[in-house]
């Protein structure tokens, strides 16, 4: 009788070293995964196997996690120009003279501005060329539907009925409020003139998506207004376009160009900075601290990465900018500024 209980006992002990090593062998090719994102099956398996692991491997293991968890240096430098940028915003907000060009509603147009991830309690103001279809891959990833950014494909992204992604303006106004006090919210900005430039050449010079509104509809409609010389046949000039946005009575020309002024109204009138109490503002400047810093903060850095930033197109070139500012008269850049001036101090941009 003994006889079988020993051979019970060999056959369960060899079932458990066969289950342990199989575990072991799922673990290292995870190795090889590490990018992938958290919650798939061999994680969970990982974490199964490591509470399996002797003691002293424990304890080493929960000393890097500790290390990993404590901010390096950078980190805490990073938070400083964060929190700097925070109290300038409000230092700015606070100041009577400059009211007009920083105070604005929250509009219908705001809500419409801003994605909401209830899951994550996020609320994102979308602010055109500023890598801000990346971050919607984000949203859409956190909400479940695709399991990294590199799948969500172009085609969804910019498709309301197809990306799902909620926006603000949604729900009703005590749900708006309830979201507004309590969930994470950012927004990206970059250098206003800079800005201009880059929505200029997307929209009117190349046009990479295929939007023939603002070539057959809205250019027109500018050269019309604004042009001097009308003997001259060519599509809209950046000239053009300047004196349109400096003209302080554009607002005319803004309500028959609905939401595409989206592209080239001011971050006030996109975000309402003044009047949200926004944790992050991003530098697309800066996008490369920003990014692991904003993830991080809503909590989701271990949950969804951001697409790959490729090299220098965040860059400023100063030299760039002026060139394309010097064929405008010193009357319309200064009609500019005046309009986003709010952008201009708000954000630090001078
Ligand atoms: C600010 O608003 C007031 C009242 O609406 C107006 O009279 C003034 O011209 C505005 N100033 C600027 C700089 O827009
Ligand atoms: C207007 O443009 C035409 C064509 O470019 C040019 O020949 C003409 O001299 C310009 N007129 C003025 C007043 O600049
Ligand atoms: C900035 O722009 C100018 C003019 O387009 C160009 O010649 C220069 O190489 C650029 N500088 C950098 C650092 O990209
Ligand atoms: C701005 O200047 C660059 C050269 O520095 C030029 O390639 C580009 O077309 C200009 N853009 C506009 C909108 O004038």
């Amino acid at each position: 009788m003994w006889k079988w209980w020993l051979l019970l006992g060999m056959c369960f002990w060899v079932l458990v070293m066969f289950k342990l090593a199989n575990k072991f062998f799922i673990c290292s090719l995870n190795s090889f995964n590490e990018y992938s994102t958290k919650q798939n099956p061999i994680q969970l398996i990982v974490t199964e196997v490591n509470h399996l692991q002797v003691p002293m491997e424990k304890s080493l293991q929960r000393e890097s996690e500790a290390a990993e968890k404590a901010p390096s240096k950078e980190e805490l430098n990073w938070e400083h120009v964060q929190m700097e940028r925070l109290e300038l915003l409000r230092n700015v907000c606070r100041d009577e003279a400059l009211r007009n060009v920083t105070h604005s509603r929250i509009s219908r147009f705001v809500l419409d501005r801003i994605f909401v991830c209830d899951k994550h309690k996020i609320l994102f103001c979308q602010t055109p060329k500023v890598g801000n279809t990346q971050w919607k891959k984000v949203l859409i990833v956190l909400n479940g539907d695709f399991s990294t950014v590199e799948e969500v494909p172009e085609s969804v992204v910019h498709k309301p009925e197809k990306n799902r992604l909620s926006r603000l303006s949604s729900f009703s106004k005590p749900e708006i409020e309830k979201r507004l006090s309590s969930y994470f919210k950012f927004f990206i900005v970059r250098d206003p003139f800079d800005r201009l430039i880059s929505a200029f050449k997307d929209k009117f010079l190349h046009n990479p998506r295929f939007e023939p509104w603002y070539n057959r509809d809205i250019a027109p409609e500018i050269i019309r207004k604004y042009r001097k010389n009308h003997t001259e046949a060519m599509g809209l000039q950046f000239e053009d376009f300047v004196r349109y946005l400096g003209d302080p009575n554009h607002r005319r020309l803004d309500i028959k160009f609905g939401e595409h002024i989206i592209h080239w109204v001011t971050y006030v009138e996109l975000c309402a900075p003044c009047q949200i109490n926004y944790n992050v503002i991003g530098h697309h400047e800066t996008l490369q601290e920003d990014v692991p810093y904003i993830l991080k903060k809503a909590g989701i850095d271990q949950i969804v990465s951001y697409p790959t930033i490729p090299p220098g197109i965040t860059a400023y070139n100063k030299t760039k900018v002026k060139q394309n500012f010097s064929r405008i008269s010193k009357r319309d850049i200064r009609r500019l500024y005046a309009r986003f001036q709010g952008d201009f101090k708000l954000f630090g941009y001078g």
